[in-house]
């Protein structure tokens, strides 16, 4: 087996027949969920899929639980004729961390993709109610008997990571985590030891899944850039993210157009200055704001998971989110919080609440669960103006 390492701005993920992995890797999700993907939207996911492979973006990013298995199932379509050109990256729900959990989640994994092996298995999330021996020791059986070319793990903090190693005998390759300009708390610890040890960093949703906001500092910045390197400012926000060593940024487009200019970004060669101004102005410092003061409902953010309005709804958790607010609760005690919550100042007019929660409900609930609502939560304050839709 290759070994796993990395080179800017070209990951050296190397498959069985030598086949060099790009760093700029596909998210397969986006058809919809299952019950409601239409026949066409399936059809469009699979054909934009193929074009972005066409363009080299051959690592493709899946798990069992995106979109009830169909994010699987469509990447399964997708490599038929081409799996040995394909480095798979899938990973299994928190639920099934136990050892026969593991085992069970992988041949379905399997199944779906029609395939008998998986590149990048990898822990989802940690759950704290399964050792995290027992979740390790399963992938590394899987990996010694080569049902898995190599092992990681998501959303870990770096206690949990060094963990992690240890019980592998150094054998987990990557570490996958948000990172974009507005969540760059993986700077801090994560990727300094990733560079020390050589775990690639895998980084996802470079665009705060829709959510990015700029001041007009950052605007103008990342304007004059976008028209000095002759590219979006969408397409030099992922080349920023490659100018780390040792790491991959899983984008997500529906569109063929998104998808070819995401294609494009590990061409675009920042010059050292620039990257340092980006990286002097995108600061974002976690707060810690009283609960009390923060407005769960809010009225122009319909996210999906907006769901649990009371703190017994989130204990109850009927949805089944995994982790779950209790399950997060213990977690957040034992290691502390994974990310800070993301507010934006209110739109509240009865001056009860400073600010409303566009993301991390069930951390929210997790902290509130954990320690009551007297103690302030870590949270990432979004302020200014979203992209403007002619100069992405
Ligand atoms: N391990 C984990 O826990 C975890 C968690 C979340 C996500 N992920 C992975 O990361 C992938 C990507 O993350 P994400 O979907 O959350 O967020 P994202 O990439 O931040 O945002 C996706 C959005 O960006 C738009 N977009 C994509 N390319 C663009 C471009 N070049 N210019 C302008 N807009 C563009 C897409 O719109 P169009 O479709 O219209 O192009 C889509 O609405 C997921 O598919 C998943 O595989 C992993």
């Amino acid at each position: 087996m290759m070994p796993l390492s990395g080179n800017t701005p070209l990951l050296k993920l190397t498959t069985a027949d030598g086949t060099q992995i790009g760093s700029v890797a596909q998210g397969t999700t986006g058809a919809g969920r299952r019950e409601t993907a239409t026949e066409g939207a399936i059809r469009k996911r699979e054909d934009v899929l193929r074009y972005g492979i066409d363009l080299g973006m051959t690592f493709l990013d899946t798990g069992e639980h995106y979109e009830d298995g169909l994010s699987e199932e469509i990447t399964g379509r997708v490599v038929c004729g081409r799996r040995d050109k394909i480095f798979i990256g899938s990973k299994f729900n928190p639920l099934n961390n136990s050892y026969p959990g593991v085992m069970k989640a992988f041949e379905g994994s399997l199944k779906r993709m029609n395939t008998d092996y998986i590149d990048l298995y990898q822990i989802q999330w940690p759950n704290p109610s399964i050792p995290l021996k027992e979740t390790v020791n399963a992938l590394m059986y899987l990996l010694e008997s080569k049902r898995i070319r190599y092992a990681g793990v998501c959303n870990f903090t770096m206690q949990q990571l060094k963990e992690a190693r240890v019980i592998s005998g150094n054998k987990i390759s990557t570490i996958q985590m948000e990172y974009n300009l507005s969540n760059r708390f993986a700077e801090a610890d994560i990727m300094p030891f990733c560079r020390d040890t050589g775990v690639v960093f895998v980084g996802y949703s470079p665009f705060s899944q829709g959510r990015q906001m700029f001041s007009p500092d950052e605007l103008s910045l990342l304007s004059n850039l976008s028209e000095k390197y002759v590219a979006t400012i969408n397409q030099l926000i992922i080349a920023w993210m490659l100018t780390h060593s040792d790491t991959a940024i899983i984008t997500r487009s529906t569109g063929m157009e998104n998808t070819a200019a995401n294609a494009a970004t590990a061409a675009i060669a920042l010059g050292t200055a620039d990257v340092e101004a980006i990286n002097r102005l995108f600061i974002r410092e976690v707060h810690v704001i009283p609960t009390g003061r923060i407005r769960l409902l809010h009225p122009e953010t319909p996210e999906p998971s907006w769901i649990y309005n009371t703190l017994q709804d989130a204990r109850e958790n009927r949805l089944n989110m995994q982790p779950g607010p209790v399950e997060l609760a213990k977690e957040i005690e034992e290691a502390g919080m994974l990310k800070p919550v993301e507010i934006i100042p209110t739109s509240d007019q009865s001056g009860c609440f400073d600010y409303d929660l566009i993301h991390g409900q069930i951390r929210y609930w997790a902290w509130v669960i954990a320690y009551g609502e007297e103690k302030p939560i870590p949270a990432n304050i979004i302020k200014g103006q979203r992209l403007p839709e002619n100069v992405t």
